[in-house]
C-alpha cells in the first residue's frame, strides 16, 4: 500500500525527490494564513505531512485525521504544533535542527551591523535623493567593537552568533534560561535572542523587561515573534529608552505592527533567518527524509515528539 504524504507549501524539490515514486505526494500552493479549518481541510488525506510553522497544527487539527501518523515541521521551531496531543495521538512529529544554524546566525549579524551602523537609512536616502553625500556628522552609527552583546538562549544559533560576534570585537555574554537576565539585559548594548517560544518565554521581552536594558541599547530578535511584546517595544523606542531594533519575527506574523514600520530606526525583515537556496533545501532534505524513513518502517532522525 502507497501512503500519502501532504506538502502543505511549495517546498524546495528535493522534497518531492525523497518522496516521488514511493509515496503519493499531494502539494499544496503555500499559504501564510491557514486556519485551523483550512489545514484540517488539506491534511484530510494524509498518512503524513510536510507543514510550515505557520500552519496550527492544534490537537483539533491533529484529531481530524485518524490515519495521520507523521508532521514533520518544516523549521526547528515548533511552536505552532500541539506537541502534547501529537504524543498522546501517537503522531510523531520532527523538525529541521542543526542546517539553520549559520544561515540564522549570519543574518543576526547582519542585522545589528544594518541597525547600528544605519544602512537601511543610507540606502533610504541614497535612493531618495540620488546622491551620495559625506560630511561629519551625517549619518553616524555605533561602532560594534568594544560594545557587550547580550544573547538569551545560548543553544545552536545564540552561539554561532557569539563566535561571529567576536570577531567583530564585541564582548560576547550569554544565558541559557532566564538565569541572569536581569544582569544581562543591565549590562548589555546590543541584546539578541535566541530562545525558543513556549508559555514561559512568550511576552519575556515586556515592559518591565524592556525598561531593564540599557539606555541606548538594542534589541534583535531572529527566533519567534511573540517572546516580544511588540507595544512595549514601540513605547521604548518612542521614548528613546531604546537606540533601535532589528527584527526578523513578529508578534503576529503576517502582520507587521505599523507602529515599527514607521520607525527610522527599526529594521524589518521577513522573517528570513532560514532563506537561503542551501539552507532551505537542506530543511527540504531532512524534512522529506524523515518522512520517508519513517513511512518505511524506520526512525526518523530529528524527533519532538
Ligand atoms: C525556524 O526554522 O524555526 C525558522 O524560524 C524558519 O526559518
Amino acid at each position: 500500500m502507497k501512503y500519502t504524504v501532504v506538502l502543505t507549501a511549495e517546498y524546495p524539490s528535493i522534497a518531492r525527490e525523497i518522496l516521488a515514486g514511493e509515496l503519493d505526494v499531494i502539494e499544496h500552493p503555500t499559504e501564510h494564513q491557514r486556519t485551523e479549518d483550512d489545514v484540517i481541510t488539506i491534511l484530510a488525506e494524509a498518512d503524513a505531512a510536510i507543514t510550515l510553522l505557520s500552519d496550527p497544527l492544534t490537537r483539533r487539527v491533529l484529531e481530524s485525521n485518524p490515519n495521520l501518523r507523521m508532521v514533520a515541521n518544516y523549521a526547528v521551531g515548533y511552536n505552532n504544533v500541539d506537541v502534547d496531543a501529537a504524543r498522546e495521538l501517537g503522531i510523531r512529529v520532527t523538525n529541521t535542527p542543526g542546517v539553520l544554524t549559520e544561515a540564522t546566525a549570519d543574518l543576526t549579524m547582519a542585522l545589528i551591523l544594518a541597525v547600528m551602523r544605519r544602512l537601511v537609512e543610507g540606502d533610504r536616502e541614497v535612493r531618495a535623493t540620488g546622491q551620495c553625500i559625506w560630511e561629519p556628522l551625517h549619518l553616524l552609527g555605533t561602532s560594534l567593537q568594544g560594545k557587550r552583546l547580550g544573547i538569551v538562549g545560548m543553544g545552536r544559533i545564540g552561539t554561532a552568533v557569539a563566535e561571529r560576534a567576536r570577531v567583530f570585537g564585541m564582548d560576547v555574554a550569554g544565558i541559557r534560561r532566564d538565569e541572569a537576565l536581569d544582569e544581562l539585559l543591565a549590562t548589555s548594548d546590543v541584546v539578541s535572542i535566541h530562545a525558543p517560544l513556549t508559555r514561559e518565554t512568550r511576552h519575556l521581552f515586556n515592559a518591565a523587561t524592556l525598561a531593564k536594558m540599557k539606555r541606548g541599547a538594542y534589541l534583535i530578535n531572529t527566533s519567534r515573534g511573540p517572546l516580544v511584546d511588540e507595544e512595549a517595544l514601540c513605547d521604548a523606542l518612542d521614548s528613546g529608552h531604546l537606540a533601535g531594533a532589528a527584527l526578523d519575527v513578529y508578534e503576529h506574523e503576517p502582520r507587521v505592527n505599523p507602529r515599527l514600520i514607521a520607525m527610522n530606526n527599526v529594521v524589518i525583515v521577513p522573517h528570513i533567518g532560514s532563506a537561503t537556496e542551501e539552507t532551505r533545501s537542506a530543511m527540504a532534505r531532512i524534512a522529506a527524509t524523515d518522512v520517508r524513513d519513517f513511512l518505511r518502517g524506520n526512525a526518523p532522525r530529528h524527533i519532538v515528539a
